[in-house]
């Protein structure tokens, strides 16, 4: 049992003190209100319920990205992954979507993934934006690193924020070149892309926090595939 518990010492990934996500609340195009917030690690194993269903979507590349964030999320949990963290999106308790994403160190953030589970609404843009906000608002930072795995993204990310690739650097996920924000693209940017208002409504923020709740597998799906003329 002691032996166990001094190799977990070692095998458990050290963190550095990361400042909290202050929550905010977004009214989408539909007029529905998405609370933001950072998610703890003990929520994890209902956010993977969420998460799941993702992975076997062969549409958009949510299989890929599901299963990514699937992995990164239990990492997380299980402290194998240093200085992650997670942003949630909300919409009646109901987990509409997902970011993630680590501290390098002081300087460099890594963006992780985004997924949207509700769709239509720029959810993982919204989503997207918020997790800039954090690394340069809340974290600090001098840059946020970022890798795209989908048309989508790229259009989102890259194309929309003006992201500069980066010559001669990998980005954590493998994969394609790598880009980046930096403080200067990011206050250039806000205006346009960062939505939100804080404090939250105090019913809308406990509602949010009671409970996150997870919509049945067949309704994750029909909204990630459901779009009409298709
Ligand atoms: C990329 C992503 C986060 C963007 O989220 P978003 O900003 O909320 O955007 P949506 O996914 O709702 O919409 C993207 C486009 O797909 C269309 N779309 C496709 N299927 C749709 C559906 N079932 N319902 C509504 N819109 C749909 C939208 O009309 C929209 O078109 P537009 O770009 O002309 O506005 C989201 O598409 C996603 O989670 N994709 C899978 C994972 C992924 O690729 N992550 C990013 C990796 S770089």
């Amino acid at each position: 049992m002691a032996v166990d518990m001094e190799l977990e010492a070692v095998l458990r990934a050290p963190e550095i003190p990361q400042a909290k996500y202050p929550p905010k609340v977004i009214t989408l195009a539909n007029s529905k209100k998405m609370v933001v917030r950072e998610a703890e690690r003990r929520d994890v194993p209902i956010l993977l319920k969420a998460v799941k269903p993702t992975m076997e979507i062969d549409r958009d590349f949510y299989d890929i990205v599901g299963a990514r964030l699937y992995a990164e999320l239990l990492g997380w949990y299980k402290h194998r992954v240093r200085n992650e963290y997670c942003l949630i999106g909300q919409i009646d308790g109901y987990v509409v979507g997902i970011v993630n994403g680590r501290m390098v160190n002081k300087d460099i953030g890594m963006s992780y993934h985004t997924l949207a589970l509700d769709r239509g609404l720029r959810v993982g843009s919204h989503l997207f934006a918020s997790k800039m906000e954090h690394h340069i608002e809340y974290l600090g930072q001098k840059e946020v690193w970022i890798t795209a795995e989908s048309p989508i993204g790229f259009r989102r990310w890259m194309i929309e924020y003006g992201l500069l690739e980066q010559e001669g650097i990998q980005h954590e996920l493998g994969g394609a070149n790598s880009y980046k924000l930096t403080r200067e693209i990011y206050f250039e940017t806000k205006p346009r892309l960062v939505a939100g208002t804080r404090p939250v409504p105090k019913r809308l923020l406990e509602q949010a926090e009671k409970e996150i709740l997870v919509a049945d597998e067949e309704t994750i799906t029909e909204k990630i595939c459901g779009v009409k003329g298709r």
